[in-house]
């Protein structure tokens, strides 16, 4: 294989292929031509498919490095808001004082909804889980924002971009206020983001909320680390709607409804009720040994990850914020300590250091959201307010780049052409 050429020979027959050349990261092989000679490619899962070009984020998960738009995670964590972590994805560069501040104040001025929209709620039985609530009432303003709705259209694509940001918080409290019987709370424009999503989650009527900075902080920091991840199962399921020119509402509720499964975005619920299940730190023994055994289906919620095979750059920073927030609220939580422990034991057992099984995103951010006074059912709802703007950025950058519809295609292994012989009597 020559630097930019690669051989393939099946059989007699050989087929030239391009290797491209990333800014970062492996070299990708087009293969763009195969199907035309008679092979397709066989990759269940993506393991070793690009399937797509992508400006937005880079993931070197070798060495834990995770990059917005060029900038490292930790520095946007730390120096960062979430608003400007926003920008920086649907635009690509770091916003100047006027352009923070004209993005902010729009989407400040849009975070309510179509008075309409919250009696949709009212179909939903009380007990739902609030994610089968913001799939449906999501992909339900796509009722709202259709007939006027040009995809082809920049300027329609960032109205859009906006109207889902500033409106996702308010449609998630509203899922938390309808499942506990509260009335909704609208949003506050004197807020922060996070600020404002916190007091329409915990203000009534009869008692305003006031926001705890070092809270609104954590929030901001949970929405930050979740905002964008590179071309995962829900990023992919947004691409993959949107390829059809379908709606963009339509094609954020496929994309929440992918975020939802454990093994993504449900993971941070799941991890939670792992600890709780655990308990005391006696009992970790007992589940490292179900976790190794092949026989049984457990897993351990919160480590692993399809692509960082090293700690989980996100991990590093709600590790962090998790010790503030318990230090703030003055909470010796036992499940921190459970939390400690278990992934001490498991960075030195062999099992998870020979599989490189290292805690993610997910492993923290349950023990804060706890401690935030989140039940733990809305923990993927928080997650899928946070990635709205990677799901928009990348809709975005997939209108720019012309839309080509996805549609792979199979290694078939059913029956051979037979005959039809029909059993059933007619009338
Ligand atoms: N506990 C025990 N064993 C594990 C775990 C785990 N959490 N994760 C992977 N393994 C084992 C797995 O059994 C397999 O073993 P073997 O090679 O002997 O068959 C090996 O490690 C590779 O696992 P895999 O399932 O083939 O790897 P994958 O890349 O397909 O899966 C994953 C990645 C995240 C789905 C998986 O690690 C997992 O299920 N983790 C727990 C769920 C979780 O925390 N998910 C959140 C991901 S971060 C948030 C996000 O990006 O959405």
């Amino acid at each position: 294989m020559a630097d930019n050429k690669a051989k393939l020979t099946i059989a007699e027959t050989s087929v030239d292929l391009d290797v491209l050349s990333p800014t970062l990261g492996s070299k990708v092989i087009d293969i763009r031509t195969l199907g035309s000679k008679g092979y397709y490619t066989y990759d269940p899962g993506f393991t070793s498919t690009a399937s797509c070009e992508s400006k937005i984020t880079f993931i070197d998960g070798d060495n834990g490095i995770l990059l917005h738009r060029g900038f490292p995670i930790g520095q946007l964590a730390t120096e960062s808001t979430y608003l400007e972590v926003c920008y920086i994805l649907l635009y690509g560069e770091a916003p100047t004082q006027e352009q923070y501040d004209k993005f902010k104040t729009t989407v400040t001025r849009h975070t309510m909804i179509h008075e309409q929209i919250t009696r949709l709620f009212h179909g939903f039985r009380r007990d739902s889980h609030p994610m089968a609530v913001l799939c449906g009432v999501t992909g339900a303003l796509a009722a709202f924002y259709h007939d006027a709705l040009d995809v082809s259209n920049p300027v329609h694509r960032d109205i859009t971009a906006y109207r889902l940001l500033s409106k996702m918080p308010t449609v998630a409290a509203m899922c938390y206020k309808y499942s506990i019987g509260q009335p909704f709370v609208y949003p506050k424009n004197d807020l922060s983001y996070a600020g404002n999503f916190l007091h329409m989650m915990f203000a009534t009527p009869c008692e305003e909320y006031v926001v705890n900075p070092v809270l609104e902080r954590a929030m901001d920091r949970i929405f930050i680390l979740h905002a964008d991840h590179e071309q995962n199962a829900s990023t992919s399921t947004v691409r993959t709607a949107g390829s059809s020119g379908a709606n963009p509402f339509a094609c954020i509720a496929a994309g929440i409804a992918s975020l939802w499964g454990p093994a993504h975005g449900g993971a941070n619920e799941a991890c939670l009720r792992m600890l709780e299940e655990i308990k005391t730190v006696e009992h970790i023994p007992e589940f490292i040994k179900r976790a190794k055994d092949k026989n049984d289906s457990f897993r351990l919620m919160g480590f692993g990850h399809r692509v960082y095979k090293n700690y989980d750059p996100r991990a590093t920073v709600m590790r962090e914020t998790c010790h503030e927030v318990l230090k703030e609220l003055n909470l010796n939580d036992s499940l921190l300590e459970v939390a400690m422990e278990l992934e001490r034991i498991a960075l030195n057992d062999p099992y998870f250091i020979e599989k490189k099984l290292y805690p993610n995103v997910d492993f923290y951010s349950g023990i804060i959201l706890k401690a935030l006074g989140i039940p733990s059912n809305m923990f993927t709802v928080i997650f899928a307010i946070a990635r709205t703007i990677g799901w928009i950025a990348h809709w975005n950058e997939m209108h720019e780049d012309g839309l080509k519809i996805a549609r792979p295609r199979q290694l078939y292994t059913g029956y051979d052409e037979r005959e039809f012989k029909s059993e059933i009597k007619k009338k």
